[in-house]
């Protein structure tokens, strides 16, 4: 199956942050794909690492939440952001040593997953914050915990 590299509503979980931060996955994606494609090979580095770092960014935002309001499903929830992270990281290392269509690789795995991931698990959790807080309450936890975590450090 040829993989999706386009937002749609469909993919939405209901909260503002999440779905901004997993729209721009799928767009970064497009990106490495697009530029894999186009045979741009001098550039496929910098949006490989780039996505790589906004998919951390973006994970690690969740597991803060998580952590937070004591998530009763953390750990399978944790494990399968990393099994996935696993997975990019044996690309990249294949990406590193010269392999460049592990980089398209990578930018199809990213968006299989993460459609997957959204409609299966995230979603489960943001089901749960809602019927565990007022929707300000919600709001002020996902901010408090948005400014825990930045792009460049994990
Ligand atoms: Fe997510
Ligand atoms: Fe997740």
């Amino acid at each position: 199956m040829e993989a999706v590299f386009e937002w749609d509503g469909q993919y939405s979980v209901d909260c503002p942050l999440l779905d901004e931060q997993h729209e721009e996955l799928i767009q970064l994606a497009a990106e490495l794909h697009r530029r894999y494609d186009a045979q741009e090979r001098g550039t496929l580095a910098e949006a490989f690492g780039y996505m790589n770092a906004y998919t951390k960014y973006h994970l690690r935002l969740e597991e803060v939440v998580m952590e937070r309001v004591d998530y009763p499903q953390l750990t399978e929830h944790v494990e399968e952001h990393r099994r996935f992270e696993e997975a990019i990281g044996l690309l990249q290392a294949r990406f590193e040593a010269g392999d460049e269509s592990a980089a398209d690789a990578a930018a199809g795995l990213l968006s299989d997953w993460l459609l997957k991931h959204i409609r299966e698990v995230d979603r489960h959790l943001v089901d749960y914050l809602k019927q565990s807080y007022p929707a300000e309450e919600l709001k002020a936890l996902m901010e408090r915990s948005y400014s825990e975590v930045s792009l460049y450090t994990h």
